[in-house]
This record gives structure tokens, sequence and C-alpha cells, in this order.
């Protein structure tokens, strides 16, 4: 089979560091990292099973044009793919306290351009575990994707991130 790919971004924070986990946890051999400062539509399309890794940083700094990070310059590739027949989990970093009405929202934005373009979405977490006061990663009354607090709740990562990567384990074929 096929690896999964992780698509990551920024490198060398605390997404790198989750990203990193989370394959450990998925077992090494089954995943490729992969830095969306380095990555394509080919690469994209190279997977059936997805999962990407992101941070909220305030959304004018990611999702627009004239921004430069890692994520505001891959994040337009996520249109330009098919990804129906996939199947994708997201995980993002932020901040509950500083950001509390915008907590994690870059994986609701990243989460509703997969959803319009045929992705299935797997991992969502129920929001009980969490405090905060607003999130666009909210659908439906569960989180789209696994919200982590480095910031904050850095204690609570390893567990969170076991958690999730066994809910998500058998969506994945593992
Ligand atoms: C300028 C700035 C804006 C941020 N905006 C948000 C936000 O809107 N929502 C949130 O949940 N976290 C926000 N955060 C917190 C980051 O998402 C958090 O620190 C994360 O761990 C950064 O990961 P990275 O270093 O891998 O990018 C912000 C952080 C910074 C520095």
């Amino acid at each position: 089979m096929s690896k999964i790919g992780i698509f990551f971004g920024p490198l060398k924070g605390s997404v790198n560091r989750v990203a990193d986990k989370v394959k450990l946890a998925l077992g090494e051999q089954n995943v490729e990292l992969i830095s969306v400062n380095d990555a394509s539509t080919s690469d994209l399309e190279k997977y059936d099973r997805i999962i990407f890794g992101i941070s909220t940083v305030g959304k004018e700094t990611w999702d627009s044009k004239y921004s430069n990070t890692d994520w505001s310059k891959f994040f337009p590739n996520i249109s330009k793919v098919d990804f129906s027949g996939k199947t994708v989990a997201i995980f993002g970093l932020g901040d509950h306290i500083t950001y509390s009405s915008y907590f994690v929202n870059a994986i609701g934005v990243l989460a509703k351009e997969l959803l319009k373009k045929g992705a299935t979405i797997v991992g969502k977490v129920d929001t009980s575990g969490y405090e905060f006061d607003d999130s666009e990663s909210v659908i439906d009354g569960m989180f789209i994707g696994l919200p982590i607090d480095e910031d904050f709740e850095p204690e609570l990562t390893d567990e969170r991130v076991g958690n999730w990567v066994n809910s998500i384990k058998p969506a994945f074929g593992l």
C-alpha cells in the first residue's frame, strides 16, 4: 500500500513537532512527511490518504495572496486538486487563551475548501475537551480536525495525538 502523506507547515515550529508525533504514532514506515514549502499539486495527487498539519497565525497572515508564509503559498493548490476518493484528516495548532474567539480557525478554513473539492474528512474531535469562545473549525458541533495547543496545554499533546491517531487508523486502513 502506498504511504500516508503528512503535508505540514511551517517547518521547525509546533506544527512540525506535532507532525513528528503523528508520524511516530501511525508507524514511521507508513508515513511520508512533506513540508508544504516544497510541495505541489502533483504531490497531493500522489496520495490517497493525506493528513494536513497547519497553525492559525491570524487569518490574513496565511490565506491572503499578500502574505508570505508556507501555508499561504501552498493553500491555493488545494482548490486545484480533486480530492474525491481521498481520505483526509487535519490537525491544527492554536492558542485557546490568547485567541479564544478564533481558536484553530485554520482547521476550519482548510476543511471547508477540502470538502468543496470532494474530500472525505475523518478524525472529528469532541469539543468537550477544550475551553474556547468560538472557532471556525467547529462544524456540526464537532471540531473537524484535531486542535493542539502547545502554548498553554503542551502537557495534553501526547494524549490528544495518541487518541486521535487511534481514532483515524481504521479509516486509513491501519
Ligand atoms: C501572530 C499570531 C497570530 C495567532 N493567531 C491565532 C489565532 O487566530 N487562533 C489560534 O488558535 N492561535 C493563534 N496563534 C497561536 C499559534 O497558532 C500557535 O502559537 C502555534 O503553536 C504556532 O505554531 P507554528 O509555530 O508551528 O506556526 C497565533 C500566533 C501568532 C504568533
